[in-house]
């Protein structure tokens, strides 16, 4: 589809990430998005079409077992726009502002059953790492991610 740009997110970007989000997720606080973008604004990525959010990608900074690293929160594309190759735009996006931030090593989680999920980040050099049984909230499994860079 023509002109769909990636850009940063904006404050006023709030409420369509928040329809997006509605329209793809169950169990995430609307809130938290703001707080996400107050304490990591670079790595928060939105799809634009003709000024609509019609997708975003949120990567946080934290620090687990191994050090610091980068986490993708969640991404997500309405429906209508899935296909396009725009998720993969906002992977490498964030992806490689984590890389600039010297971030390495990036994690996710993706529910057990989002086989598709699943193969989209494989198809951009995530690997399994381990399962963490009863990780949802409705007692779904999660399936922890990695990419070591390069
Ligand atoms: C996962 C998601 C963000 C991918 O965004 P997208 O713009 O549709 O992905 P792309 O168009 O860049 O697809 C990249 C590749 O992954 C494949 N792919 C993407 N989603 C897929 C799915 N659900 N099932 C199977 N394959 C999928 C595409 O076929 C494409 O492969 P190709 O390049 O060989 O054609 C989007 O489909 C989505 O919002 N899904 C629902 C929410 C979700 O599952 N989020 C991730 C878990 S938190």
């Amino acid at each position: 589809m023509e002109q769909i740009i990636v850009r940063r997110f904006q404050p006023a970007d709030f409420s369509g990430v928040i329809a997006v989000e509605r329209e793809q997720f169950s169990e995430h606080d609307p809130y938290m998005y703001m707080t996400l973008y107050e304490m990591n604004e670079d790595t928060f990525f939105v799809a634009d079409h003709r000024g609509t959010v019609v997708g975003f990608v949120v990567g946080i900074s934290t620090i687990d077992e191994y050090g610091v690293c980068g986490r993708v929160f969640s991404i997500a594309m309405r429906e209508a726009y899935q296909g396009l190759g725009i998720g993969t735009e906002l992977m490498k996006r964030v992806v490689s502002e984590f890389h600039r931030k010297n971030i390495g090593r990036i994690t996710l989680e993706v529910r057990r059953q989002n086989v598709g999920g699943m193969r989209f980040y494989q198809r951009l050099g995530f690997t399994i790492a381990r399962i963490e049984d009863g990780y949802y909230s409705d007692g779904e499994d999660a399936i922890i991610m990695s990419y070591m860079g390069g």
